[in-house]
């Protein structure tokens, strides 16, 4: 008996001291660990921002956040810290910084262009493809690539937008009943799927018909679910997403295959096309079965084009028709839906945006519309731009510094984010500065009328420089076409909810964007 207590207090003191000795242990590599990123911390040591605890950082305010808070809690940050913080996390150092000054040299620099790891669950869908890549695949393929968006092709894609939307008109009706509450995002995320599919790869994929292909349905499940991985920090990782929920998984990888074998077939038949054009002497024009001319498609620039003397191989065109398809429509339907739900609240502006849609399209809804009566529709362009800078689709951009990034700055003085920081600049929190844009609250189309010029860097809903968004002007047109259509064949009611902006990959509604629509009386409505 004796001797067994005496074996348990001698276990015991033995477990004490390797506790100590753990406890001391972790104690000096936190040390050493702190000590060693004492250079980074004097570095950033001019800006402003939360209390970070040794060690851990401000790991405890990172468990707090997510998609539907961001906003709110980014808000509470600057009003405390200011509009160009720092933040520890770990080890991790991340500047969070809405200051149009800052931004504009980050923006513009031709260095740090490498994506923050943010954006990298949606890796396995768009490969190296222009949103994600860097280095001198970014380079080689941003140099091919631009052209692709030029007047001529886009001038074509004008009928495009004219067809599909005249779809979504039809589709519109059965709920323009003027009584009805209704959430318009899924009536615009069809039509915008349509829309990119024809113009990107120059094939029908009928998302808006009830005969919608096994394609469309994968690019919108797909880009749901990554949308709803992209709530949860520890489901953005691959790893613990795949431990955590295998079935959705799996789904996510027959999801992608669907997506990627689609792809692959219509580049694979467009090639051919391309090449029997060719041997018939019909250069780079490309023709269908009954011999008259096609319109060109993105896919056809890429296939036409190359990198040193080498054609791009099949699968690196994939990476980029699938970036389009992801980056063309799930973008385009935000700001849409936004700026309906802005004009339906909005009865003045309403009615200012009708008069012009009637004066430079007329009343002929038969009528087709081209690239010249859209670049006519100016008032248009400030509801836009108004819509956009207050619900920005991409409401943050990130980078991961791979040098130190040198800046200067009227208030916080000049200095230097070391290498191996991450910069997440907040497009939302810049559009919503007071300095640059009083009352910011307010929706106010008027402010972006020619010679109100002071906020020109201030508003960059397609962000700037190097890597600014290579869609924009696609974008503007497939916008205006859409709007101009929906307002010239209803009314827009401010019926429902307001609606309760949320960061989830592009910027969306927590509860949609509803409102109402009442089929306008052509007679009534010329009047106005
Ligand atoms: C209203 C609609 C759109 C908005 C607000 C928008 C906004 C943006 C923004 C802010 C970026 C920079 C992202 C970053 O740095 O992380 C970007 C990049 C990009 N966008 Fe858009 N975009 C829109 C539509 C489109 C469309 C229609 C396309 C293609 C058809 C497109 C293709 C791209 C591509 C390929 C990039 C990557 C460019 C690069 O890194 O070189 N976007 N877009």
């Amino acid at each position: 008996m004796h001797s067994r207590i005496s074996r348990t207090a001698g276990a015991s003191s033995y477990c004490k001291m390797l506790l100590i000795a753990i406890v001391v242990f972790l104690l000096t590599a936190a040390f050493r660990f702190h000590r060693s990123q004492g250079a980074r911390r004097a570095a950033v040591a001019n800006l402003p921002g939360p209390y970070c605890p040794p060690v851990i950082g401000a790991v405890h305010r990172m468990i707090k956040l997510n998609p539907k808070s961001f906003i709110r809690e980014s808000r509470k940050q600057v009003e405390k810290h200011g509009n160009l913080q720092r933040v520890w996390i770990l080890n991790r150092l991340l500047i969070t910084s809405s200051d149009t000054e800052f931004n504009e040299q980050l923006l513009f620099s031709q260095e740090h262009l490498v994506k923050h790891q943010l954006y990298q669950l949606l890796g396995q869908w768009l490969g190296n493809g222009l949103l994600l890549s860097h280095g001198r695949v970014w380079h080689q393929r941003r140099k091919i690539i631009t052209p692709t968006f030029h007047f001529s092709i886009l001038e074509q894609f004008v009928e495009v937008f004219d067809q599909q939307s005249s779809i979504c008109i039809q589709r519109l009706q059965q709920r323009a009943d003027g009584q009805t509450c209704f959430d318009v995002y899924p009536f615009i995320c069809l039509a915008a799927l349509d829309i990119i599919a024809e113009t990107a790869m120059g094939t029908k994929v009928n998302a808006q018909l009830a005969e919608s292909t096994p394609y469309a349905n994968a690019v919108n499940e797909c880009t749901a679910l990554m949308a709803w991985r992209f709530m949860s920090i520890y489901l953005q990782n691959e790893l613990l997403f795949t431990l955590t929920h295998p079935h959705l998984k799996w789904r996510q990888t027959q999801l992608i295959r669907t997506m990627h074998e689609f792809t692959i077939g219509v580049i694979e038949r467009r090639r051919q096309a391309l090449e029997q054009a060719q041997q018939l002497g019909g250069g780079s024009e490309c023709e269908n079965a009954v011999g008259s001319k096609r319109r060109m498609a993105l896919l056809d620039v890429l296939l036409q084009a190359s990198v040193n003397g080498r054609p791009l191989k099949n699968e690196e065109i994939r990476e980029e028709v699938d970036t389009f398809m992801f980056e063309g429509h799930d973008t385009t339907t935000s700001a849409i839906s936004f700026c309906l739900w802005c004009i339906s609240r909005h009865a003045n502006v309403q009615a200012k945006l009708l008069a012009e849609i009637l004066q430079v399209l007329g009343t002929d809804r038969n009528r087709a519309i081209n690239m010249r009566d859209l670049g006519e529709l100016k008032y248009m362009e400030c509801v836009m731009k108004e819509s956009l800078r207050q619900f920005p689709p991409v409401p943050l951009v990130g980078r991961t510094l791979q040098a130190d990034f040198k800046y200067s700055h009227s208030k916080v003085g000049d200095g230097v984010i070391p290498a191996g920081s991450e910069v997440i600049m907040g497009i939302i929190g810049m559009h919503n500065d007071p300095a640059y844009f009083p009352e910011p609250l307010r929706f106010k189309p008027e402010r972006h009328e020619s010679g109100e010029r002071a906020a020109t860097f201030a508003f960059v809903p397609f962000s700037a420089g190097p890597r600014n968004c290579i869609g924009q002007k696609f974008a503007q047109l497939e916008m205006k076409m859409l709007l101009a259509k929906i307002v010239r064949e209803f009314e827009l009611l401010p019926l429902g909810e307001p609606v309760q902006p949320v960061v989830n990959i592009v910027l969306r509604s927590d509860n949609g964007f509803q409102l109402g629509m009442r089929r306008r009386n052509d007679a009534s409505d010329s009047k106005q």
